[in-house]
């Protein structure tokens, strides 16, 4: 339970969760952490708590520093529970009414969570507050990713306290960029990204222009995020990963998504990803029995086009094929060409509820849905080569 050092009076005191798997929906394969960090400075300051089981853990690291009665304020950079509901415990533990500093959005969404008076004080884009020899500056991001989430700016220092920004959920006990390998951080940082931000792209891409053009970006010396490692030896290498993959930029690769009742569909999926291949499409197919829908999504994120395939069970599409098309629909993917197909008995309606799906989520649809009555025929395929043709003259060449 050692805080790390982050700079000369700064620490990271947060917490280790190696076991957490469901985090909102979305697999977390590796873990996360939730970090706080503490400024010994004239006023003791502590910046975001952790998930409220985690407390105890946090107090041991700050205990090591200072008694942590002697916190004198705290900077709430977001509500979410993962950070916030630590908050009464920790109030409880310092047994003063601190200060507690956050957006006026995060004073409505607290005081929502807790009923309880705390002495919040809000704080917009541009304010400052000072801690003594050092100060921090607060710039309001809101929708990334709550109305309520902001950025903590040390000067000083050259720390951005980034909250959720330029994290990902992986559990190490190394607390520095340098300190793991890229193979394990980068598909961590990517699926993050897709499970996450997928919706607020746009808003990212708004974010690091309005950071370059205040000239913060030439001042970052560390990034200081709430999930994963601190990023200190190269901290805008993190920030340009995160401008190319809000672009969306669609790529000449093919996420095959898929369930079964008894082989038909799975016949028709297979065929679609070979036909892709042969077009020079490279397709993942992805059953989901057996793969979790925010890795699905993930290869979705990074494939150009989307093809869905669901039986007909009761009139309409299968249980597993309907949640995660509801996990597509609400992480709003950008730029994707799009199919859907499927098997059916006797009354076939499960394809064109795919394919209005996709429309509403104003995918390309180059070709029809495909229905099959029972089992494929060898003949039968023909169509889906058709759709795979279709698909992969729809995507870019390279
Ligand atoms: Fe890590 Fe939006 O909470």
């Amino acid at each position: 339970m050692e805080p790390v050092k982050v700079c000369e009076g700064i620490y990271w005191v947060g917490a280790l969760d190696f076991g957490i798997r469901d985090f909102h929906g979305y697999w977390t394969n590796s873990g996360t952490t939730y970090n706080a960090y503490l400024v010994v400075d004239e006023k003791i300051t502590l910046i975001d708590t952790v998930k409220d089981p985690f407390v105890p853990e946090m107090l041991g690291r700050i205990s090591k520093l200072v008694d942590p009665a002697k916190i004198d304020q705290i900077v709430s950079n977001h509500a979410e529970d993962d950070h916030a509901s630590g908050l009464p415990q920790v109030l409880r533990a310092i047994g003063h009414e601190v200060p507690v500093y956050c957006s006026p959005a995060g004073a409505k969404a607290l005081d929502g969570h807790f009923h309880l008076p705390i002495n919040y004080r809000e704080v917009k884009t541009g304010d400052t507050l000072g801690l003594g020899k050092r100060s921090l500056s607060f710039l309001e991001t809101r929708m990334l990713h709550w109305p309520d989430s902001m950025f903590s700016f040390c000067p000083e220092e050259g720390i951005l306290f980034s909250n959720d920004a330029f994290g990902m959920h992986l559990c190490t006990f190394e607390r520095f960029d340098d300190e793991v390998p890229e193979c394990r951080w980068l598909p961590e940082a990517f699926t993050y990204v897709a499970n996450i931000l997928a919706p607020y792209t746009g808003l990212i891409t708004k974010l690091i222009a309005q950071v370059t053009e205040m000239g913060l970006a030439d001042k970052i010396k560390i990034i200081a995020p709430d999930h994963g490692f601190i990023w200190r030896s190269d901290p805008l290498r993190i920030v340009k990963l995160y401008a190319q993959w809000a672009k969306q930029e669609p790529s000449r690769q093919a996420t095959v998504v898929f369930d079964s009742m008894w082989g038909a569909t799975k016949a028709m999926a297979m065929h679609l990803g070979e036909a892709l291949a042969r077009e020079g499409v490279p397709a993942l197919v992805r059953p989901l029995k057996g793969s979790h829908r925010s890795s699905i999504l993930t290869d979705c994120y990074a494939s150009g086009a989307v093809l869905v395939g669901s039986p007909t069970l009761n009139n309409t599409i299968y249980p597993t094929v309907a949640d995660f098309m509801c996990y597509l629909k609400g992480l709003r993917l950008q730029n994707k060409v799009a199919g859907a197909f499927g098997s059916y008995g006797w009354s076939g309606e499960s394809p064109k509820i795919l394919q209005a799906m996709l429309a509403e989520m104003k995918y390309n649809l180059p070709a029809a849905e495909i229905r099959q009555q029972w089992v494929p025929r060898p003949e039968d395929f023909q169509p889906l080569t058709e759709m795979a043709k279709a698909v992969a003259a729809a995507l870019p060449r390279k």
